[in-house]
C-alpha cells in the first residue's frame, strides 16, 4: 500500500511498541484505529508484553550512562529485538494485514525542551514486517520550543475525553504522569506533567531488599506500615514541589534518589520501606493534582501502567484522593499494561494521516505539528 493509500484509509491496523522507563520489557499492542472528528475509535486486536532478556536489560541500564560504543550497539540490538519479537507475536497470534508500526523506542536521555534520545533502530522492523515504521516522536515538538514530553495527553483526549465532566488520566510506569482532561464543553486547556516517582523507587527497593524485579501485587508493601515522618520529608523533594511544566526520569527517581534520601536501605524493615515508598508515590500524585489542577472539577481518575497492579499503591491512592473515584483503564477497554503502546499506535496513525500529535498547552510548543519520522 502506498503512503497516500494509508493516508486515505479509514481504519488503520497499527502495531504500537512501547519500552518505558521501568525497562521491564516491550509492550506490543495491535489495534485498529479510526479517527472520527475530534475523537479516535479503537479496537484491540492483540496485546502482549515480552520481557527483556537479562542481558539486554543490563545493557540498557549501562547504556543510560554511556559509553557511546555501548549506546550504538544497544540501539541496533533493541531494533533487532523489536523486530524479532513483534514478528513472533504476530505469527503466533495469527494477526495479519498490518498497515504500519509505531515505536516509541527506549529513552536514553531526556533534557526537557532541549534534547532527547530514544533508541532502537527502526530499519529492522521495516525489513522484517515490510510495512512503514513511524518512530522518534519527540524531536519535532522540541524543534518548535516544546518540552517533547509528555505526548500521551492528546491520545487521552482522543480516547477518553467526556462531554460534561473532567477526568484525570494517571499513568503509573517507572515515573508517574497525569493528564488533565477538561470536559469537552468547557474552555479549559488540556494539561499534563510528571508528578514524581511511579514504580521506579519501589522496583529499585524490591530489587535490593527482596532480590525480585518487583513486589508482586504490592503484597510485601501491604504487610508493612508507612513511616509518615520519612514520607513527609520526601514530599519536600524539589521535583515533587516544583510547578509544572515538569518532566523527570529514572536518572532522577532511581538509585541516585534512594542514595540521597535513604543512606542505607538495609536499616529499614523491607515491608515498611515498600509501604512508605508506595505512600510517597500516591501522595506525590495527589498533592500535585490538588495543587496544580482544578481537582474540584474532576469526576474520576483513570489509572494505567503496571502500577495499577500494585494494590499497595492503589490503596494509598484511594485514601489520598478520598473525594474522587479511582478506576483502572480496563473500565474503558484499555488493559493498564497496554495503554502507552496503544497511545503510540494512535500517534503513528496520526502521523500517517497528517494529523498533529503534540499538545502545545502541555509541551509549550509554538504550534501543533505532526510527530514522527518514517522508515519505509
Ligand atoms: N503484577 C504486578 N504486581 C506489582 N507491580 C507490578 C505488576 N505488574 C507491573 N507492576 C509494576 O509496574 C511496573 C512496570 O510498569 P510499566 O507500565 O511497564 O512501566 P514503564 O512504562 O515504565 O515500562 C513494574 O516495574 C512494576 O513496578
Ligand atoms: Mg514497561
Amino acid at each position: 500500500m502506498t503512503l497516500s493509500d494509508l493516508k486515505n484509509k479509514q481504519t488503520l491496523r497499527m502495531v504500537g511498541l512501547m519500552t518505558g522507563t521501568s525497562m521491564d520489557g516491550l509492550d506490543i499492542c495491535v489495534a485498529d484505529v479510526t479517527f472520527a472528528g475530534d475523537s479516535v475509535q479503537f479496537r484491540t486486536v492483540g496485546f502482549t508484553t515480552v520481557l527483556f532478556t537479562e542481558k539486554l536489560r543490563e545493557d540498557i541500564r549501562q547504556a543510560l550512562a554511556g559509553p557511546t560504543h555501548l549506546v550504538t550497539r544497544v540501539h541496533y540490538d533493541l531494533g533487532r529485538f523489536y523486530a524479532e519479537q513483534t514478528d513472533h507475536f504476530l505469527t503466533d497470534a495469527a494477526i495479519g494485514d498490518i498497515d504500519a508500526v509505531a515505536m516509541h523506542g527506549q529513552t536514553i536521555h531526556h533534557i526537557s525542551g532541549e534534547a532527547t534520545l530514544q533508541i532502537g533502530e527502526p530499519s529492522f522492523l521495516a525489513e522484517v514486517l515490510t510495512v512503514p515504521v513511524v518512530s522518534d516522536f519527540r524531536a519535532r515538538d522540541i524543534s518548535i520550543g516544546g518540552t517533547g514530553a509528555p505526548l500521551i495527553p492528546i491520545v487521552d483526549k482522543w480516547l477518553l475525553q467526556r462531554e460534561t465532566e473532567a477526568v484525570i488520566c494517571l499513568n503509573l510506569g517507572g515515573i508517574a504522569n497525569v493528564t488533565y482532561l477538561p470536559a469537552k464543553n468547557s474552555n479549559e486547556d488540556l494539561s499534563g506533567f510528571d508528578t514524581g516517582p511511579g514504580m521506579a523507587l519501589l522496583d529499585e527497593a524490591a530489587n535490593h531488599l527482596l532480590g525480585d524485579v518487583l513486589d508482586e501485587g504490592g503484597n510485601k508493601a501491604l504487610s508493612g506500615t508507612p513511616d509518615e515522618e520519612a514520607v513527609a520529608h520526601w514530599m519536600e523533594d524539589s521535583f515533587v514541589i516544583a510547578k509544572p511544566p515538569k518532566s523527570t526520569g529514572r536518572d532522577y527517581f532511581g538509585p541516585a534518589w534512594l542514595e540521597k534520601y535513604i543512606s542505607d536501605l538495609t536499616d529499614w524493615d523491607s515491608s515498611d520501606l515498600l509501604a512508605s515508598l508506595s505512600l510517597f508515590t500516591a501522595r506525590s500524585v495527589a498533592v500535585n493534582c490538588q495543587k496544580f489542577l482544578p481537582i474540584q472539577n474532576v469526576e474520576e481518575i483513570i489509572v494505567s501502567g503496571g502500577g495499577a497492579y500494585n494494590r499497595a499503591v492503589m490503596k494509598s491512592l484511594e485514601k489520598e484522593f478520598s473525594l474522587v473515584s479511582i478506576v483502572t483503564s480496563d473500565t474503558f477497554g484499555i488493559d493498564p499494561h497496554m495503554k502507552e503502546a496503544l497511545g503510540f499506535a494512535v500517534l503513528g496513525a496520526a502521523y500517517l494521516k497528517g494529523i498533529p500529535g503534540n499538545s502545545p498547552s502541555v509541551t509549550g510548543a509554538s504550534r501543533p505539528v505532526v510527530l514522527g519520522k518514517l522508515t519505509v
